[in-house]
């Protein structure tokens, strides 16, 4: 079917297009989690020196358990957010005491660890265990909106219901780590917010958007 369609496509699109990147040479559930939260507020270029160093010093979900809150911040300095290394920190002694220091595989344990949303445990479960769980950020916003010209504003609770579901029913079961990967490189790479050159895109034939000629429209937004 149609969803099949899409979610090949972009499939094939990634594995030649794709950035190489050290947390993508990976399953372990412990190095993607550190990748995710560094990522979620900063860009790849600047997060990069920062993911080498803080695995490097803490490789592993004991020594992290393990550290001081002190040296843990002190490899956050200049990211911001601090936040993120504290709940990183929690979380980590919450896995020693309440996993027996193995990292939990089920989605609702992994969403239970502090600093751990639903976008976070869908990207851990999936890319370290391809769990059909569809990851839903700004990237897989912007390319659903236009594949399917949708209406609904993301920026309301209708908005994240819809997107969900939509990216839940568009989510490769079989290939469900590399689906992920792939539409939000997809969106990070091709789909991109401004002037996007859709005559290279693998999605242009079934684009409603790009059909309608008005993919600068998506995605609606409901404003302040
Ligand atoms: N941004 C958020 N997650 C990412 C990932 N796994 N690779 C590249 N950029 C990302």
């Amino acid at each position: 079917n149609n969803d099949t369609y899409i979610s090949n496509k972009l499939i094939t699109w990634y594995q030649t297009n794709r950035r190489e990147l050290p947390w993508r040479e990976t399953t372990n559930p412990y190095i993607i989690w550190i990748s995710e939260i560094i990522l979620q507020q900063t860009r790849v270029a600047q997060g990069l020196d920062y993911f080498n160093r803080f695995v490097a010093r803490f490789p592993n979900v004991q020594a992290l358990a393990e550290a001081s809150e002190d040296e843990v911040l002190k490899y956050w300095q200049g990211l911001g957010y601090y936040s993120r290394a504290r709940n990183l920190h929690t979380a980590a002694k919450t896995i020693m005491q309440q996993f027996g220091g193995k990292f939990p595989t089920d989605y609702s344990d992994v969403k239970s660890l502090k600093g751990i949303g639903d976008y976070t445990a869908a990207a851990i479960v999936s890319f370290a265990w391809n769990k059909p769980y569809a990851v839903v950020d700004g990237n897989v916003y912007r390319v659903l909106s236009r594949l399917f010209a949708i209406e609904t504003p993301i920026d309301t609770t209708q908005g994240k219901k819809v997107f969900a579901e939509l990216a839940s029913s568009l989510l490769s079961h079989q290939q469900a780590g590399l689906h992920n990967q792939a539409i939000m490189e997809l969106g990070a790479l091709q789909c991109v917010p401004q002037n996007p050159d859709c005559t290279i895109c693998p999605l242009a034939d079934v684009c409603m958007a790009y059909l309608q000629q008005n993919v600068s429209d998506y995605p609606k937004k409901q404003g302040k």
